[in-house]
């Protein structure tokens, strides 16, 4: 459900055409599947175990299957995480955040130039930050500890702060 609710969310940040062709709405959705989807495959020998640091220290840990986003993780298994996720990963407001130890991070699949940018928002930015929405889980995490940062920032409040201040 959270994967029909994040493909419906970003719908409008996909360009109306694509190499040139106009897309249907819904054509928009599948388009957008394909390039956030991590993996849609579900198997029980596919269960991967992930701990969380959480922002006052508390271990959290979830079962987590392969392919899914760490957000996807922390929602459906109901983490409490306070805060985490506000834009339900459509790099929007920065609030996914997590560190990485560096032996897992160098693993990590490439960043895009606009989870960098919506990093560069992040409080508590380190050489192993990357934001949840985007790492998806793979079988070779099993055993994962990423640490939650003690802050949070909501790049979409502060917008809005900064709007009303004008
Ligand atoms: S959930 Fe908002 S940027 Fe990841």
């Amino acid at each position: 459900m959270i994967r029909m609710n994040l493909a419906l969310s970003v719908l409008s940040r996909l360009p109306v055409t694509l190499s040139g062709v106009e897309l249907t709405k819904r054509g928009r959705a599948m388009a957008q599947l394909a390039l956030t989807s991590c993996n849609l495959f579900d198997s029980s020998a596919d269960r991967v175990t992930v701990h969380f640091i959480n922002r006052d220290g508390e271990r959290l840990t979830a079962t987590a299957k392969e392919g899914e986003s760490l957000l996807e993780v922390v929602v459906n298994q109901n983490l409490s995480i306070d805060g985490f996720g506000a834009c339900e990963g459509t790099l929007a407001c920065s609030t996914c955040h997590l560190i990485f130890e560096e032996d897992v991070f160098q693993k990590l699949d490439a960043i895009t130039d606009e989870e960098l940018d919506m990093l560069d928002l992040a409080y508590g930015l380190t050489d192993t930050s990357r934001l949840g929405c985007q790492v998806c889980v793979k079988k070779a995490m099993d055993g994962l500890t990423v640490q939650v940062p003690a802050e949070v920032a909501d790049m979409r409040r502060e917008l809005e702060v900064g709007k009303q201040s004008k």
